[in-house]
């Protein structure tokens, strides 16, 4: 393959994530609203900062490509927040709704996983090294996090739920 097409293909996969990152701060917060276990809460709100920081990693990237951080709206990622937002409205009780955000914020971190895995692979491919190392310190907070969350849903809230 061209590089060119292949550098293409890795700018489309930025400009995807970035629209990921930007639909996945707004939806934090509701969630972190919503959530009513504290540690959860605090882990959500946590991760929103951190999202933060990975939308404003991307932007520097695309910069220093000249590419538009809007060019892209991640359609799979629009559809995993309405389903959170289906699974919001029919989970009734604190502990149950709370099992179900996790397992919600859990899908989504699964797709940004592979996500963040493509593009730091992808760049390594390009041998752009600093891009690489960023998108793979994003790629570690995505895996921290999803980690966080089973040992927070089979600790607390799950046992919770099954008790309520
Ligand atoms: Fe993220």
């Amino acid at each position: 393959m061209e590089i060119s097409v292949f550098k293409s293909m890795y700018l489309s996969e930025l400009q995807e994530l970035m629209s990921v990152e930007e639909q996945l701060a707004d939806a934090l917060l509701r969630m972190a609203g919503a959530a009513s276990n504290p540690a959860l809460k605090r882990l959500l709100i946590h991760h929103r900062a951190e999202t933060e920081t990975q939308r404003d990693r991307l932007v520097t990237i695309l910069q220093m490509h000249s590419a538009s951080p809007t060019a892209h709206i991640d359609q799979a990622m629009q559809a995993l927040i309405v389903e959170t937002k289906k699974m919001l409205t029919m989970l009734k009780g604190d502990a149950l709704r709370d099992a179900g955000l996790i397992a919600s914020a859990q899908k989504i971190e699964h797709y940004e996983i592979a996500a963040y895995g493509t593009a730091a692979a992808l760049a390594g491919q390009l041998d752009l090294r600093d891009e690489q190392k960023m998108l793979h310190l994003s790629l570690v907070e995505e895996r921290r996090t999803d980690s966080l969350l089973t040992q927070l849903a089979k600790r607390e809230v799950n046992p919770d739920a099954l008790a309520a």
